[in-house]
């Protein structure tokens, strides 16, 4: 970790974070996309050829987040959030995964990939928090608009991701930029720590494998998030 005094941070966390709490990263073996093409199940394109199946898809994951409960890092995430709150130095928590357990943990991150715990109407634009209706088969209509079916609220392959405009402008002022658990392959949000190391933070970066996206400057720490995390934000948090 770098020396350099803490004067605020911005997190990015990707499957990795979570894969802790039981949910399946996207890329290693057993990941989310083995034998499912992403253009079959998260594209629009795929949401408009064959609403059911893209539905299935997401329904089984919306069912899964109701068990799922936030691990050491999802807490130390959230530990360093509130603290650094107390002292009035910034720290934003972008995540790309679009369960909820920063917000279990007691986070508020910013969803740059939407949100499993939200449906969305098409027709109306309202937004609903639903993970009462995860039946495979049963299509959740909108009590807005009555549209018969609403979306899940997640980003999908070919949108825009969420308020990069906000993070972007909180990397450019970052002194610290961490990211977890990202194989940092899926653009644009792949592009932040090269942002990050060309505004002069510091670099530093969490996963089980080296990400793509890794260069020199930056310090790896190898490992389960749930077992360095904790102490990573310890040492953030010491930097202050
Ligand atoms: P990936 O599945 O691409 O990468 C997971 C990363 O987590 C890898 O770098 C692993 O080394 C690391 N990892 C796995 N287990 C870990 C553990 N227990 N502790 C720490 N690290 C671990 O996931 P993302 O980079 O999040 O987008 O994928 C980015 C985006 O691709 C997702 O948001 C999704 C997907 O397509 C959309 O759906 C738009």
């Amino acid at each position: 970790m770098s020396a350099r005094p803490l004067r605020s941070v911005v997190v990015l966390s990707g499957a990795g974070l979570s894969a802790d709490s039981g949910l399946p990263t996207f890329r290693g073996a057993g990941g989310l996309w083995e034998g499912q093409r992403i253009e079959d199940v998260a594209t629009p394109e795929a949401w408009a050829r064959d609403p059911a199946r893209v539905w299935r898809f997401y329904q089984l994951r919306r069912a899964a987040l109701r068990e799922a409960q936030p691990n050491a890092a999802h807490v130390a995430l959230a530990r360093l959030q509130r603290e650094l709150a107390a002292l009035r130095v910034a720290c934003l928590l972008a995540t790309q995964n679009v369960d909820d357990l920063l917000e279990k943990a007691g986070a508020e991150p910013v969803h740059v990939h939407g949100s499993l715990a939200h449906l969305r109407c098409e027709r109306c634009g309202r937004v609903v928090r639903d993970l009462e209706h995860v039946e495979p088969d049963v299509a959740v209509s909108c009590a807005g608009c009555s549209a018969p079916r609403l979306r899940p609220d997640v980003v999908w392959f070919g949108e825009v991701p969420r308020e990069m405009p906000r993070v972007e402008d909180a990397i450019r002022a970052a002194s610290h930029f961490v990211a977890i658990g990202t194989s940092g392959q899926v653009w644009p949000v792949a592009g932040w720590l090269a942002l990050a190391r060309a505004c002069g933070a510091a670099t530093i970066v969490q996963a089980l494998d080296e990400p793509e996206n890794l260069q020199p400057g930056d310090v790896f720490r190898a490992g389960r998030a749930a077992d360095v995390v904790p102490g990573l934000v310890d040492e953030l948090l010491a930097a202050r």
